[in-house]
């Protein structure tokens, strides 16, 4: 059955879409690349957000920020309930403008300016606390490691999979103090650590990227940015596990407002983010997948992946950019 026409245009736009999200990160990163190493965290956030929303504006969607910078009464631009876009599809947008502003005020690894997409209703709304995370890559069975396992059984099941000793695997988490019993299990179970300062969603995502090295992600980060993370997974493969960890029942009853009915719920991949997901990063410092802004007299160069989970194409970007025609990203 051969295709009508509208439904021809319908799907080049749609394929656009993803493409044009690249556009959004890609002027994020290069705004934030103006502070890389700069000590200061809070003007690199903020231009990179800057530039994200303004870039929002020339995309044709119909966009509302479901996981964003905050409430609207904290954020001035991309909260969350924000509408985003030049109008078209109604959409869900979970964006980070700058995951990992410290990373990028110190001239650290991995930070990045990350989007996610997806039709309405397709990502969870997780409010700004921590979540519990696992995450291991694709190709392995489902459920081959469980967030409520003892950290050593899910090592050994993952070496079994992986037919190799516990003492090949590497696992990613952040370096918390709160992390300190989930260090020692994982050194005592017997297999290798990378501690990273910041940036838990390049963590996630390194494990289905085998070239990083990186065999399990564990431990807890920001919610957030865990959706995003399972955004990315989604697109790329790979099994992730998160459950909300709430401090106080302000939060559990936030959570309430924005749709969690059951706050110890184990959320999966595609619990966390459903349907047809777009995700797109690019690069401000450079780290396991992604090579960071590189700035020179005129322009720069940005370096980003753009996946789809549909599809399941993983696309890595590589745009030169001219500021003398590209005023915008100065302001
Ligand atoms: P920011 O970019 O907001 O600074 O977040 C960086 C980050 O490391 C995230 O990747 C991670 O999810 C979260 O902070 C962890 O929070 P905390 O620093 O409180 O442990």
């Amino acid at each position: 059955m051969s295709d009508t026409l509208p439904r021809k245009i319908e799907k080049v736009l749609d394929r656009n879409l993803a493409l044009e999200l690249v556009r959004v990160t890609e002027a994020a990163a290069l705004a934030a690349s103006r502070w890389t190493g700069m000590g200061r965290k809070n003007e690199a956030d903020g231009a990179a957000v800057e530039a994200m929303r303004r870039a929002f504006d020339t995309v044709a969607i119909d966009g509302t920020v479901v996981i964003g910078e905050g409430e609207m009464d904290e954020a001035p631009m991309l909260y969350i309930g924000e509408r985003v876009g030049a109008g078209g599809p109604a959409m869900d947008i979970a964006v980070d403008p700058l995951e990992g502003t410290t990373l990028t005020a110190k001239g650290g690894p991995n930070a990045m300016a990350v989007v996610a997409l997806a039709e309405h209703g397709n990502f969870l709304h997780a409010p700004d606390i921590y979540m519990e995370k696992i995450a291991v890559g694709g190709g392995l069975p489902a459920g081959v490691v469980d967030i409520d396992a003892p950290v050593a059984e899910n090592l050994r099941n993952l070496a079994r999979a992986r037919h190799c000793e516990v003492s090949d695997l590497v696992a990613c988490m952040l370096d918390r103090d709160r992390h300190q019993e989930l260090i020692a299990k994982t050194r005592e179970a017997g297999a290798r650590i990378v501690l990273l300062s910041d940036g838990d969603v390049a963590g996630v995502m390194s494990t289905a990227q085998p070239a990083a090295g990186i065999d399990i992600f564990m431990g807890s980060g920001g919610a957030p940015e865990g959706v995003l993370a399972a955004a990315a997974l989604r697109c790329i493969g790979g099994q992730m596990q998160g459950r909300l960890l709430f401090e106080d029942e302000s939060q559990v009853a936030r959570a309430r407002e924005m749709g969690v009915s059951d706050p110890r719920r184990v959320y999966a991949v595609d619990e966390m983010a459903r349907g047809d997901v777009m995700f797109a990063a690019t690069g401000v410092t450079t780290g396991a997948m992604l090579r960071g802004v590189q700035r020179h007299g005129q322009g720069a160069i940005t370096h980003s992946v753009v996946m789809r989970s549909k599809s399941g194409t993983v696309r890595y970007v590589e745009a030169h950019h001219n500021f003398t025609t590209k005023t915008w990203v100065w302001n």
